[in-house]
This record gives C-alpha cells, sequence and structure tokens, in this order.
C-alpha cells in the first residue's frame, strides 16, 4: 500500500515571515497526524526557520534544488549536508524549470540524485514532455529516456526514498492539468518501466505522483486513478487552505 504524498514547490516565492505564517496556518489545520504523507519546498532562505517551527510536526520539509558537490569552491550553491543542516528531510530535483531555464542535464540529474540520496535525502525527482513532444507522439520515449538517464548506474537499493513525479511541461503553471485518463496512461507506463528495470516489487512500492496545476478540484478525480500517489503542486501550495484542501480531498 503506498501512502499519499502531497508536496508542496513554493518556487521562488514567500519571505521568511511569509513562510511562517502559512506554515503555522498549515500546521494547524494538518495536526500531529495526517493520513497523507505532507511536504513543503520553500525557498532556501526560509528552509532553517520552517525547518525549526516544523519541528515535531507531521509536515516535512523539502528543498527545491541541491548541488551535486559535497563541499568546496561552488559559489551560490548548497550541498546535500548543508540542507539536512537546516532541517531537510527532501529535496526535488530536476524540475523542468531547471531543465530549461538553467541548462539542467540528465546527467547532473543523476548526480544529485545519487548524492542526495546517498546523504540520506529523500528525493522527489521530476519528469514529463513538452506540448510539442507530446503533439508529436513522443511522450513515452521522452519520459523513458529522462527515467533511464536520471537514474543511470544507481543501485536499486540506494532507491527506496525515490519518488517520481510525473509533470507534463505544459501542464505546469497554465491551469491546464492533465486529465486522469492522460496522467493515468503515463504513471502506468512509468511504473511498467520501472519493473522491467528493477523488478515488480520495487515498481509496486515506488510512489509516482502526478504534478501541474493541481487544484484540490481537479486532484480528486486524478487521485482516483490507481497509478497516481499524490502530488506536486505549485501556485495552490502558496495558501494553506487551497493546499490543504488537496490534501483533505484525498483523504
Ligand atoms: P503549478 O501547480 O503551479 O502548475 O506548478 C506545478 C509545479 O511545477 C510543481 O513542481
Amino acid at each position: 500500500m503506498r501512502k499519499i504524498l502531497i508536496a508542496g514547490n513554493w518556487k521562488m516565492h514567500k519571505s521568511i515571515p511569509e513562510t511562517l505564517e502559512l506554515l503555522s496556518l498549515l500546521a494547524g489545520k494538518v495536526g500531529a497526524a495526517s493520513p497523507a504523507e505532507v511536504v513543503v519546498a520553500p525557498p532556501f532562505t526560509a528552509l532553517s526557520a520552517a525547518g525549526k517551527l516544523l519541528s515535531g510536526t507531521s509536515i516535512l520539509l523539502a528543498a527545491q534544488n541541491m548541488s551535486q558537490n559535497p563541499e568546496g569552491a561552488f559559489t551560490g550553491e548548497i550541498s546535500a549536508a548543508m540542507l539536512m543542516d537546516a532541517g531537510c528531510q527532501w529535496v526535488i530535483l530536476g524540475h523542468s524549470e531547471r531543465r530549461s531555464l538553467y541548462d539542467e542535464t540528465n546527467g547532473v540529474i543523476c548526480q544529485k540524485i545519487k548524492v542526495a540520496l546517498e546523504n540520506g535525502l529523500k528525493v522527489i525527482f521530476c519528469l514529463g514532455e513538452t506540448a510539442s513532444q507530446r503533439a508529436g507522439g513522443k511522450t513515452q520515449d521522452v519520459v523513458r529516456g529522462q527515467m533511464e538517464l536520471g537514474l543511470r548506474n544507481l543501485d536499486v537499493g540506494l532507491l527506496a526514498s525515490l519518488v517520481i513525479a510525473y509533470e507534463p511541461v505544459w501542464a505546469i503553471g497554465t491551469g491546464k492539468n492533465a486529465t486522469p485518463h492522460q496522467a493515468q496512461e503515463v504513471h502506468r507506463f512509468i511504473r511498467s518501466e520501472l519493473e522491467k528495470k528493477y523488478g515488480s516489487e520495487f515498481a509496486e512500492s515506488t510512489r509516482i505522483i502526478y504534478g501541474g496545476s493541481v487544484t484540490s478540484e481537479n486532484f480528486q478525480n486524478l487521485s482516483l486513478e490507481p497509478d497516481i500517489d499524490g502530488a506536486l503542486v505549485g501556485g495552490a501550495s502558496l495558501d494553506a487552505d487551497s493546499f490543504y484542501d488537496i490534501i483533505t480531498s484525498v483523504t
């Protein structure tokens, strides 16, 4: 049985006081024991304060990116150990905005995934096709390629803390979510690829979450699909009520 995971990717939003305000409200709503696993990813500057506020709650903390290097002369970069020091248990890697705006390659994403998992961080590994790739019938090829290269040479033992987020690029921030049928088709495909590579036990236990214009209204139907195990939420995670509505829409 896979536990539903609802994660909020705040992107470049919220000051430290705004972060604390939102998280106080959210922690009050979620309470000590949520049936869904709840993860929030504020910006780097607010992680440490968020980590302190969330300690002792059931809400877990994620970073939105991480260096593939452990330490050293890498101006502007942040390591896995630094994220853990700030209170993170999770990190989001391979987001399409990192891929398209900052030229993150599958190879770099793979290195980051390896370093994160080796350091004890859990990983939300994002992948998904663009509108033109979908229109050209390339969705499965793109997703398969991102999986193969992003997880290349990683030991299956290391991947127990991996979650895959299917985020079709055309659905991110557009208000145009994938239909339950479209999302389920790709989630099923991802699971079948996991099965081919790592076996059925691994494939059945790995969570595959959906991201792209998720709201409580559309997620209710998306979550009914057998291979959709949660959501990676952008815009709707910036407000305690709308994020909490998504959490409760499935529990
Ligand atoms: P939106 O929910 O704003 O479309 O963003 C999705 C996303 O990119 C989450 O990582």
